[in-house]
């Protein structure tokens, strides 16, 4: 897999190789993992972030993690990966895609001991690479939903930069440009590590899409003036009955598409539907430390200096809000718990 197809992960076959997303769009920086830890680390500190791609690094991750505590005995081996494991679960509590990857990584684990290394680092090159292909799927998918000269808006990054490669939200955004269906793509900037301002814009204009950049609290009146026909959004996690926990300010995306008339998509692999919570108030909302408020990514303080500060970095937009998922498996129109469940089905 070459930088173009997958930028923001590489795997050389014995490091992890990532680039550091809290330095985009000002430098393009890699740095290279030989331990489980380290990759926790990264997780966590948004080095990579979006679901999907925190999904296939944990993938490698678990490699690493092998590789290190490798031992002769299977039970010492076992339970030394099994606190590794803990620990890279821990990393980040919404993306689902998380504890997914690592459950089908631990299920490789069955048979000769020795034939682990090999068998996992097929199992996490898979999970790349079936990444890239269903984001292209539901790229297909997605874009079939958009007439010709619709206007969209999209929130967040769900690009290439936060899946194995090319996209949720962006993917369908980018089969659509190249279907020449879009008259305009507006980004929300997202506050507050600004993933829209930094991450979406740089990344389409890689590949020469021209974005437009508005304030979070833009969106609705961008609606108002009959600029977009589409919200298209990714998601952390999805629940059985079909809310959508994504980044925070899609809610409001959301209740506003409604009231203006816009279509609102969302645009998900199955791995990041969880069928274990019922609905999206079970989903664990990670709330991240308040200083992120306070200033411009790690800069000099901006904010009166006694405010208090509250930061969810996710919100659950209610499945009567959304028109469609858009998964590898198929399309869902207007989600509820019967049609969830027949995507896993068919
Ligand atoms: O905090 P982040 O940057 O990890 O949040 C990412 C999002 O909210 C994305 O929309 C979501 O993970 C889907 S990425 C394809």
């Amino acid at each position: 897999m070459d930088r173009r197809e997958s930028p923001a992960i590489q795997w050389d076959g014995e490091q992890l190789i990532l680039l550091d997303q809290r330095r985009l769009p000002l430098q393009q920086h890699y740095i290279s993992y030989h331990e489980v830890a380290a990759v926790a680390e990264a997780i966590r500190d948004m080095v990579v972030r979006g679901a999907p791609a925190i999904g296939v690094t944990a993938a490698y991750g678990v490699v690493l993690a092998a590789k290190n505590r490798q031992s002769d005995s299977i039970t010492s081996w076992r339970s030394a990966l099994e606190a590794d494991l803990q620990q890279l679960a821990a990393a980040r509590p919404t993306a689902i895609n998380l504890h997914w990857a690592i459950e089908r990584m631990k299920s490789t684990l069955e048979g000769e001991p020795e034939q682990w290394i090999a068998r996992l680092t097929r199992e996490a090159e898979a999970i790349h690479r079936e990444d890239i292909e269903a984001c292209k799927t539901m790229g297909r998918l997605g874009a079939a939903y958009i007439d010709t000269g619709s206007g969209v808006l999209t929130h967040c990054n769900a690009g290439a930069l936060a899946t194995g490669g090319y996209g949720t939200a962006l993917g369908v955004i980018r089969a659509a440009w190249e279907q020449q269906r879009l008259a305009a793509v507006y980004a929300d900037e997202t506050r507050p590590w600004l993933q829209g301002a930094r991450l979406t814009a740089w990344e389409l204009l890689q590949d020469e899409i021209p974005v437009s950049l508005l304030v979070d609290g833009a969106s609705s009146w961008l609606m108002k003036q009959g600029k977009v026909q589409w919200v298209v959004v990714g998601s952390d996690r999805i629940a059985a009955n079909g809310d959508v926990a994504n980044k925070i300010g899609t809610y409001s995306a959301a209740i506003a598409a409604r009231h203006h008339g816009v279509k609102f998509m969302v645009v998900a692999p199955t791995s990041t539907i969880d069928r274990n919570v019922a609905t999206g108030e079970e989903i664990p909302i990670e709330a991240r430390a308040a200083e992120e408020l306070f200033s411009c990514l790690q800069g000099e303080r901006i904010a009166a200096q006694q405010a208090d500060g509250w930061n969810p970095v996710f919100d659950v937009t209610p499945a009567a809000l959304v028109d469609l998922i858009v998964t590898e498996r198929g399309v869902v129109e207007q989600p509820n718990r019967e049609k969830i469940a027949a995507l896993f089905s068919e």
